[in-house]
């Protein structure tokens, strides 16, 4: 099949990619860095011609509020208005578990309109819903942090690496459209504070991880069930500790 995977040149892109050919298939990556832009729609009828395909993995250059909310918008508009007119068979689009829970986070309501326009739309889809990525503890500590101390809730996460990520994409795109939605997520649970605590300790970061039940994630005040998956979920092969042990670098 050829596949276009728009953000392919992405943390999640790169991976699948590499899936994907090793699986025989024609993988064409698409990013500004290509030459492919789907907010401007510069290359877009060019590259999706003759694809069956298209994966869309990406994300908004900024997380301020309005402007992720107008890139999902307008990127999501431009890719399936483009798909339809190709006649691409399948959309597989990567979006984040329970984002509908979570509407105090701008990050997240903007993930639940480019899931409405895809369900919307005419293309036959599939929408894999994943946790937060294992890769993404330096981030959350970071928005978190305020000098040496990170201030973080103790709400439960059950985060995913990005290869397993990457592993369920590439399945996703070789079924049938679900014309729906699939959970993935890693293999344990643990709270957000524990989880940075961890990673810090494996990275070898002397910041301190202060739990604060009110602490609030992007904007939004989590409880156990606000990132975790509540239904049935494909789970990730990667454990936490086995990912912490590729992150030490300082070894
Ligand atoms: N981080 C998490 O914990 C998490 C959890 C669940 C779901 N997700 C979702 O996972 C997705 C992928 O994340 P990631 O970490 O792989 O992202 P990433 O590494 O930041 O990659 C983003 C990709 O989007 C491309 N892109 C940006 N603007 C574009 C445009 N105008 N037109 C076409 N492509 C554009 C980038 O291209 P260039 O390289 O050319 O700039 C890059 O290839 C996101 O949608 C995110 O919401 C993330």
């Amino acid at each position: 099949m050829k596949i276009v995977i728009i953000g392919g040149t992405g943390l999640i892109g790169t991976k699948l990619g590499a899936l994907l050919r090793a699986d025989g298939h024609e993988v064409v990556p698409a990013s500004p860095s290509t030459g492919v832009d789907i907010i401007a729609g510069t290359g877009l009828a060019e590259v999706l011609t003759g694809a069956d395909v298209v994966v869309d993995v990406t994300n908004s250059p900024s997380f301020e509020e309005k402007a992720v909310l107008d890139f999902f918008r307008t990127a999501g508009r431009n890719l399936l208005a483009a798909e339809a007119a190709a006649g691409v068979r399948h959309h597989v689009v990567l979006s984040i578990v329970n984002a509908e829970r979570n509407p105090d986070s701008g990050y997240m309501r903007a993930k639940v309109a480019q899931e409405e326009l895809v369900k919307a739309g005419t293309v036959p889809y599939t929408i894999v819903r994943a946790t937060q990525f294992l890769e993404f503890a330096g981030a959350i500590a970071a928005t978190a942090a305020q000098g040496d101390t990170i201030t973080l809730p103790p709400a439960a996460m059950q985060p995913i690496a990005a290869d397993d990520v990457a592993a369920a994409l590439a399945w996703a795109v070789e079924q049938p459209p679900a014309d729906g939605s699939i959970d993935i997520a890693g293999p344990e649970k643990l709270g957000q504070d524990e989880f940075v605590r961890r990673y810090l300790a494996a990275v070898h970061d002397p910041r301190k991880v202060v739990t604060d039940p009110d602490a609030r994630y992007f904007g939004a005040l989590l409880d156990d069930s606000s990132l975790v998956p509540l239904g049935q979920a494909r789970l990730g092969r990667i454990s936490l500790a086995d990912w912490l042990a590729t992150q030490d670098t300082a070894a």
